[in-house]
């Protein structure tokens, strides 16, 4: 992958650019909200945001001063992906787990065997900040290859005060000089420290009064995530902890409904920015997550991983919800590490118009992530885009995730592969 430093310019021609322009926030798609322009170009400026997308005749002569990128080829650009829910942080590999699953056991049996999250946590733990970086950078630079330009990063296997704060000082470290937007969400509330002797609810009460001041005055995160199941935290543990998140300001999340329902009303009756898994959500869940502003963010990294259903993607656009399509990169449930083949599958699957996976990948998932700045090609967003080479926008999701970008753009510069 080479890279290069990109002035102000006017990129083009494109076979097809997906603008996504007025396309809605909430609901079904189709192929008229892809809002395509055929043989277009886009103006960038130096700051890195969209100036102007239009047909390229009318932008080359009303910019004649701009330095032309000219696109050799048939290509199609679309906004760079949004990957809402990730959990790469970490150290280690959890394929002993993966092959005890391929056995027969189950996520929980693996978790309280002494697997899962904990053994995470363990190798998580011994490594120090070079090698945690390294593993960081290295993840993100894979997503930038995918045509990812902004992850969210959890932490969450550290667990316990000072094992969070670490996690959350590498993110912050690491952020400046990521390849990609790194957007950092607290999840000290995984599970329960192993090393913590109270019950839940005092180890909740010693992150919101340790670690949450911390988190506010050196800025490290303004999100804050839960894990709500029986193996992890209940509803009513969870509640004044995402209410104490939420009164310092922060945006809240949470991991809701994975294997067991409940998660997801708690999210919404707090005006959680989304709820994410979804997989165990009932049909009354699926309503209540449709009348509501939360995001429904689905994992089927997650789905994939374990061999189970996918989330009711299908039945939550149906029902008016904003859909989100998430990787949740991480070394025990979704290793996989790749959002467009994953979101292509769920798509096959779940019967979701081509329009509808690339909205979850793009302007909804920045709308999990309250970003109103990226996600669709239009004036003033961040000149975050990706072109493949096909002339034709629904070659990318047939191919299921084996066409990558030929070109990534993040604000500052043009990576080409
Ligand atoms: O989103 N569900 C909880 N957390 C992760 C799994 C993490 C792990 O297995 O290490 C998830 O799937
Ligand atoms: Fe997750």
């Amino acid at each position: 992958m080479t890279q290069q430093q990109s002035p102000c310019r006017l990129i083009g021609p494109f076979s097809q650019i997906v603008t996504f322009k007025n396309a809605s926030l909430k609901g079904p798609l189709n192929a008229a909200d892809l809002g395509i322009i055929q043989g277009g170009a886009v103006v960038v400026g130096g700051e890195g945001r969209i100036i102007e997308v239009g047909e390229i005749q009318h932008l080359v002569s009303r910019y004649k001063d701009a330095a032309h990128e000219f696109i050799q080829g048939e290509k199609v650009l679309l906004p760079g992906f949004i990957d809402a829910h990730t959990h790469i942080l970490f150290a280690g590999s959890r394929s002993r787990d993966y092959s005890m699953r391929l056995d027969g056991k189950t996520y929980l049996e693996i978790a309280q065997a002494g697997g899962g999250i904990m053994d995470t946590v363990r190798t998580t733990r011994e490594a120090d900040e070079t090698v945690l970086s390294k593993d960081l950078q290295w993840r993100l630079h894979k997503m930038l290859q995918g045509g990812i330009t902004t992850a969210e990063v959890k932490t969450g296997y550290g667990l316990g005060v000072s094992e969070e704060l670490r996690l959350l000082e590498v993110l912050h470290a690491n952020k400046d000089n990521a390849v990609i937007d790194i957007v950092p969400t607290c999840l000290a509330a995984h599970m329960k420290a192993p090393d913590f002797t109270g019950n839940n609810k005092d180890y909740l009460n010693e992150i919101r009064e340790k670690l949450f001041p911390v988190m506010d005055t050196s800025s490290l995160a303004a999100r804050v995530d839960i894990f709500v199941e029986s193996s992890a935290f209940t509803i009513e543990e969870a509640k004044p902890y995402l209410n104490a998140a939420k009164d310092r300001g922060w945006d809240i999340t949470v991991h809701a409904d994975q294997f067991t329902p409940g998660g997801a009303e708690l999210a919404v009756s707090l005006g959680a920015v989304s709820a994410d898994h979804l997989e165990a959500s009932t049909e009354k869940d699926i309503h209540i997550i449709a009348g509501s502003n939360t995001v429904a963010t689905v994992l089927p990294g997650a789905s994939l991983g374990l061999g189970i259903s996918f989330a009711p993607a299908r039945k939550l656009l149906d029902a008016g919800a904003a859909v989100a399509i998430a990787s949740d990169w991480n070394p025990g449930s979704a290793p996989m590490g790749n959002l467009l083949a994953e979101a292509a599958l769920l798509g096959v699957y779940e019967k979701l118009s081509m329009a509808e996976t690339l909205a979850g990948l793009t302007f909804r998932a920045a709308a999990a992530l309250k970003l109103s700045d990226r996600g669709r090609i239009v004036k003033n967003a961040i000149g975050d885009m990706q072109a493949y080479d096909t002339s034709d926008y629904r070659d990318i999701l047939y191919n299921q995730g084996s066409l990558r970008p030929s070109i990534i753009w993040t604000k500052s510069k043009r990576y080409d592969q």
